[in-house]
Order: C-alpha cells, then sequence, then structure tokens
C-alpha cells in the first residue's frame, strides 16, 4: 500500500488504525479500545491497558534472542572513548538502578529529575525509571541552576540524577556546582542525589544527600517491570512557551509505545537489528523519542554521541560515525549541517569514509533551508527528508514516509501529514484556508497516540495554549500552507518562540531576565536570521531615566546575567541600547516588525503603530550590530 492509501485508511478508521498498530507491543494487559473522548476536548488513548516501557525497550529484545545485539554505542570524540552495550547488559544494567532507586523509595509516579550530559547512563536513568513507572523530567545540560531550580519545583522530584560534569569543546561543564545551586534555590528539595562521577572531573558529594551511581547500587536487588496504565506519565519534558515559566508536556506510557514504535519502520524505514542514529541530546525531545525510546522499543542499535559536527575533531565526524557504526538512518538538525558546510564547503572529508549503508539523512528541529539540503543531497548522494513536529507531538507530524513510499521531495517542505494528523491551515477566524495560502497550522482533534494530553500540573495553561483559539484544534503556534498536492510548508512561529540551533527558546523569558538589570526600565528580545544557527536571540534595552553608565557595560552584564540565568544554550550576545520601543497605540511592542527591519525584510508599516519615527531609530540602532543592512 502507498502512502496515500494509508492516509485515507487511517481517516477512515483511526481507531482501527491505532488498535493494529498496538500489536507490536507487549502488553500486561491489552487495551479494549483506542480512544477515550469522554474528557473531549480532552484525549486519551489506550488507557485501560497494562503495560511497561523498559520491558518493550530492553527486556523483550533480550527474550526475543536480541541479548548479544548493540542496543547502544556510545561514540565520544570528546573524551576519545567508545562503549557498546548489548540488550543483555542494557537489561542488567538498568534492572540494577532501578533495583537501587526502588531500595532509596523510588516508586510508581514519583518524579525524578536527570541533568546528564551524552553519556550511555543517561539513557539508562530514564529507562530505569520507566522500569519502576517513575516519571523521569531530564534538563538538557546546557540549561542553568536557575533553569532547574524552576523545573525541580515544578515537577518536585523525589530524586534527582546527575553526572559530576559534561564535555564542551574546550571546556567542562561543571554539573554538581549547577545542581547544588539549583537544590539551594529551589523551595523543594529531592530526597537523595545519585551522582554519576566522570573521570574527567570527580565531585565533592554532599553528605547525607549525595549517593554515588556504583556505590547506591551495591547490595541491591534488580527491580523488575511495573506495569502502568496506558495513560500513566512516561515522563514530563519542560519545553519553552512565550513566559520564562516553561511548559510541562507530559508524555502518555502506551500511546508513546505504539506511536513511536509504528514510526521507526514507515517512518524511519529501518528494520530491527540496523544501526540508528539521531545526533542530538537526551535534553531535548528528539533525544527521548529517538536516541532513547524509539529506536530501543523498535529493536534497533542506538547511538549516543558525545560531540559536535565540527570540531570534534573535524568536520568529518558525522561521516566517521557513519562508516565506523554502520548507520542505515540519520537524522540531525539543519543547524549541523551548515556548521559542517561552513567548515568543508566542498565535501572533501567525506570522501575519505564509506557511508554506503546509510538509507537517507532526516533532517528536523527547525526550518530546513533549500541550500543546506541540496548541498547535504550532493555531498552525501542520499535522499534527505525534511520533517516537521514538536515537543507537544513526540514524533513527526509531517515528513516524507520512506518506509511506506517515498513521496517526491520537494525543497522548502517537510512533505505531508503522517497518519494521525488531519492537518489544517486557517485563518484568523478559524476557517480552512485555499491551497497556498498562509496561515496559523492546526491539528484536527483528536492529536493521535503519544502526543500531550496536557501540561503537568497546568491543565488550564494546556486548554488555552493550545485548544481555545481555535476550537475542535490543536493549535501547533507555526504558520505556513498547504499546497495543492498537500504537502506542507512550515514559515514562521506564530508566537515568541525563537529557534537557535535547533533549540527553542523563549523570548518572553529572556526579557523576564533582561528586565531584572537594575539599569534596564524596558526590553524587548526578538529572534533575528543567522546563517549558522538560523535564529539568534537580540535585545532591545531601554535604560532608566537619568542612568549614565557606559552602554557596552550594561549590553555586556546583560549577556552574563543570561547565560547566568537560562545558560550558554540560550546564546544571547546581541543587544542594542535604544530610547524607546515601537508599540501599538495599547501599549503592545512590535516585535516581528524590529525583527523584520532586522533581518533587510519589507514589511508593512503596522497600522496601530503609535509612533513610526521610532523604526528609524531602531533600524539604526541595529546597524553597528551588523543587521538591518549594517
Ligand atoms: N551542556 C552545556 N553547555 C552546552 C551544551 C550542553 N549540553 N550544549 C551547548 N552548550 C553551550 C555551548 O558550549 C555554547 O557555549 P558557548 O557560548 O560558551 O560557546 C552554547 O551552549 C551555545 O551552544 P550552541 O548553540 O549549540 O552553539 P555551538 O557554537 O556550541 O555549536 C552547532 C553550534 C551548530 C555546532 C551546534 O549547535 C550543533 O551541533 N547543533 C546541532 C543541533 C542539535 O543537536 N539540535 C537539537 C535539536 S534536534
Ligand atoms: P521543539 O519542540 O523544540 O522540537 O521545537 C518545535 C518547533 O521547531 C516547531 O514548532 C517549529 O517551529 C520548529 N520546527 C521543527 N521542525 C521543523 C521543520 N522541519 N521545519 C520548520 N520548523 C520546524
Amino acid at each position: 500500500m502507498g502512502y496515500r492509501e494509508i492516509y485515507e485508511g487511517w481517516k477512515s478508521n483511526p481507531e482501527g488504525f491505532w488498535m493494529q498498530a498496538a500489536e507490536a507491543i507487549d502488553w500486561v494487559k491489552p487495551p479494549s479500545r483506542a480512544l477515550w473522548s469522554d474528557r473531549a476536548p480532552l484525549y486519551e488513548w489506550f488507557v485501560d491497558a497494562q503495560v511497561n516501557t523498559c520491558w518493550n525497550a530492553v527486556d523483550r529484545h533480550v527474550e526475543a534472542g536480541r541479548g548479544q545485539q548493540a542496543a547502544i554505542i556510545h561514540d565520544s570524540p570528546i573524551s576519545g572513548t567508545r562503549q557498546t552495550i548489548t540488550y543483555a547488559q542494557l537489561r542488567d544494567r538498568v534492572a540494577s538502578l532501578a533495583g537501587a532507586l526502588s531500595a532509596r523509595g523510588v516508586t510508581k509516579g514519583d518524579r525524578v529529575i536527570i541533568y546528564m550530559p551524552m553519556v550511555p547512563e543517561a539513557v539508562e536513568a530514564m529507562l530505569a525509571c520507566a522500569r519502576l513507572g517513575a516519571i523521569h523530567s531530564v534538563v538538557f545540560g546546557g540549561f542553568a541552576a536557575h533553569e532547574l531550580a524552576v523545573r525541580i519545583d515544578d515537577a518536585r522530584p523525589k530524586a534527582i540524577l546527575a553526572a559530576s560534569c559534561g564535555l564542551e569543546p574546550g571546556r567542562v561543564v561543571h554539573y554538581k556546582p549547577l545542581l547544588d545551586g539549583a537544590i539551594a534555590q529551589a523551595s523543594h528539595k529531592p530526597d537523595f542525589c545519585v551522582i554519576f562521577q566522570r573521570e574527567q572531573e570527580v565531585a565533592e558529594l554532599t553528605p547525607g544527600r549525595d549517593l554515588d551511581w556504583y556505590g547506591f547500587q551495591a547490595g541491591t536487588k534488580p527491580a523488575d517491570c511495573v506495569p502502568v496504565e496506558g495513560n500513566h506519565p512516561a515522563y514530563i519534558l519542560y519545553t519553552s512557551g512565550t513566559t520564562g515559566a516553561p511548559k510541562g508536556v507530559v508524555r502518555p506510557t502506551a500511546g508513546h509505545l505504539v506511536a513511536l514504535n509504528w514510526t521507526m519502520k514507515n517512518f524511519y524505514n529501518v528494520d530491527p537489528g540496523d544501526v540508528f542514529w539521531a545526533a542530538s541530546d537526551v535534553g531535548w525531545v528528539v533525544g527521548h523519542s529517538y536516541i532513547c525510546y524509539a529506536p530501543l522499543i523498535h529493536g534497533n542499535t542506538t547511538i549516543v554521541f558525545e560531540g559536535k559536527p565540527i570540531g570534534t575533531p573535524d568536520a568529518g565526524t558525522f561521516w566517521r560515525v557513519i562508516e565506523e557504526h554502520k548507520v542505515r538512518s540519520f537524522f540531525t538538525a539543519p543547524t549541523a549541517f551548515r556548521a559542517i558546510k561552513r567548515e568543508d564547503p566542498t565535501g572533501a572529508l567525506i570522501r575519505n569514509y564509506d557511508i554506503s549503508h546509510l538509507r537517507a539523512l532526516y533532517l528536523a528541529g527547525e526550518r530546513a533551508d533549500p541550500d543546506t539540503i541540496e548541498w547535504a543531497q550532493r555531498v552525501m548522494k542520499v535522499p534527505v527528508y525534511d520533517h516537521w513536529w514538536q515537543t507537544e507531538t513526540g514524533y513527526p507530524i509531517a515528513g516524507n514516509p520512506a518506509g511506506i513510499e517515498a513521496m517526491p521531495v520537494k525543497i522548502g517542505s517537510p512533505t505531508v501529514a503522517m497518519p494521525g494528523y488531519d492537518v489544517q491551515i486557517l485563518d484568523e477566524g478559524g476557517r480552512p484556508v485555499a491551497d497556498g495560502e498562509l496561515g496559523a497550522i492546526a491539528i484536527k482533534l483528536p492529536l493521535p497516540p503519544g502526543t500531550l494530553p496536557t501540561l503537568w500540573n497546568a491543565e488550564d495553561r494546556f486548554r488555552k495554549s493550545y485548544l481555545t483559539t481555535f476550537p475542535g484544534y490543536y493549535e501547533t503556534g507555526d504558520a505556513g500552507m498547504k499546497d495543492k498536492d498537500g504537502y506542507l510548508y512550515i514559515m514562521a512561529r506564530t508566537d515568541d518562540v525563537i529557534n537557535v540551533a535547533g533549540h527553542r527558546l523563549s523570548t518572553g523569558g529572556m526579557e523576564e531576565v533582561l528586565a531584572g538589570h537594575p539599569d534596564v526600565a524596558e526590553c524587548a528580545v526578538i529572534g533575528v536570521a543567522d546563517e549558522l544557527k538560523g535564529q539568534l536571540p537580540l535585545g532591545f534595552l531601554c535604560l532608566n531615566k537619568g542612568c549614565e553608565r557606559p552602554h557596552d557595560e550594561i549590553v555586556a552584564e546583560c549577556v552574563r546575567l543570561v547565560r547566568d540565568r537560562i545558560g550558554p544554550v540560550a546564546a544571547f550576545k546581541l543587544a542594542a541600547v535604544v530610547d524607546r520601543l515601537p508599540k501599538t497605540r495599547s501599549g503592545k511592542i512590535l516585535r516581528a516588525t524590529m525583527a523584520r527591519i532586522a533581518d533587510g525584510q519589507e514589511f508593512k508599516m503596522p497600522a496601530t503603530i503609535d509612533d513610526p519615527a521610532i523604526l528609524d531609530e531602531i533600524r539604526e540602532s541595529l546597524k553597528p550590530l551588523g543587521y538591518a543592512g549594517g
């Protein structure tokens, strides 16, 4: 069957489609039906099932004779190490870790925060929680202590699992002091922390609170898999919204298993036993779904890569990993390819490697620009598939379903909607627009299995953020269009979220930090175009009346403040001091207009603008920073 037949088949019988996909999962008690809609517009899937994620990702493969197959390959050009963990070893390691957590009182429903770099122990920590039915929340290592503290207070974890350090090129990231700082700042205190000591930096443990990763496992009994209900939260993953308070996206257990497993063959086109590589980080949704869970649920080998596309040691690293581990399907963000292209424009380094096992490259996380796609096609000589999704969905909304049928690629489009997603382009009144017209991208409810049923502790925010603007639809926050063949085009966000090197960041969150600087009276942060990272944040600062301090001093302090509060991942380095900000007569800051000026794009003068002359001042302030034609 081709894509269109399968898609139409899903549309005519969505529940039948997902019940069939559910047959690939090992249930303790199978679901009696697929969809629960009694609380519509809140929906849940496979609610009355009993199942365990870790069993499906690990143990069942050992039982089925895959014990000696590599489950995880850790490849760390930063530390110069490689390690292979078979499914049998993974089961023993995870059961042991889960047993030790259980001995310390972690049980089903307890939250556990994981703050770890790209080491196999991070994946094992996630699986150990899943084994017990504990709800993990992984926090990306590039966030500062304050962001970790915010997540500790929201998730209220019983335990925190962390590493002593992370490794960035040329610098050790001191995780332990960040963790200590976060716990000191948070009102909620975990019962205990478990620290994985890396040889690059051994952290000092806080007596009475911190335990050593291996030490605390000694003498404890390995834990068995605990069955949980189908709608039990598998994890919480915080993502950026319009304010500084991150949204805790909840992932339901059963739908997550069913949908992720379905994508591995139908979408990423791998068979059990194949090597699958997602070059991302376990702190992001790509890492959750496609470094940890999906490849393991499907019986693939997953690569945990601790390095960068360039500089570890060079722009040939990706090719080396693909050759050495015989990668079949490869997934990363376009920014990584822009970095490689900049370093090695002719793709000379790829000639040193044999990447013939690779079938396709999958790009997501941000808009894939045509130049990057064409370059990747040219040097890699494999199909390059853009695909579009978000933390909230957990797996592709739209893409090229290569395992079903490779659709013709239209560069600039992540291809077509996946079964499960009825994607519509709506005007401001919520009416579908004509093909080729721009609008807000929305998905007809219900969303498919595995997508977020709610936000952690914030059902009202869930309704307001996603379900209110277009009744009957989920609002994606993206704008774009659909062509006559049903191909989607994702153009921009409709909110104040920006995308920096494939990382989703809140400009509102940065504004909250800048507003805390004692000399800043008012501020605005926008995303400006950047050749490497796609977008970069840029701040406008209005200072308090009478402030005579040198502007570059204040800018430097603001840059430091964002780095200290949000973290290096915010990549906030550009700011201009201005006298005033352009606003509408009702006082709304015209961020989108400023962003268009910065990028040298045409814009329509907003009819409600208070004083158009301010836009010239904004343009002048941007020029010294290299924007607005400067
Ligand atoms: N822990 C601590 N710090 C981290 C970190 C982590 N896990 N990840 C990134 N950082 C730091 C970086 O060291 C950098 O710090 P600096 O300001 O001191 O240089 C800062 O955060 C910004 O990081 P980043 O935006 O990633 O820029 P970079 O210059 O280090 O690297 C790329 C640029 C393009 C090579 C890099 O962004 C990349 O490989 N991106 C791939 C995209 C990706 O994986 N996206 C995930 C979603 S699919
Ligand atoms: P995240 O939740 O961090 O995965 O970020 C999701 C957001 O990244 C989406 O809502 C889009 O704005 C953007 N995004 C992800 N993939 C793509 C893509 N293929 N094309 C355009 N934008 C994308």
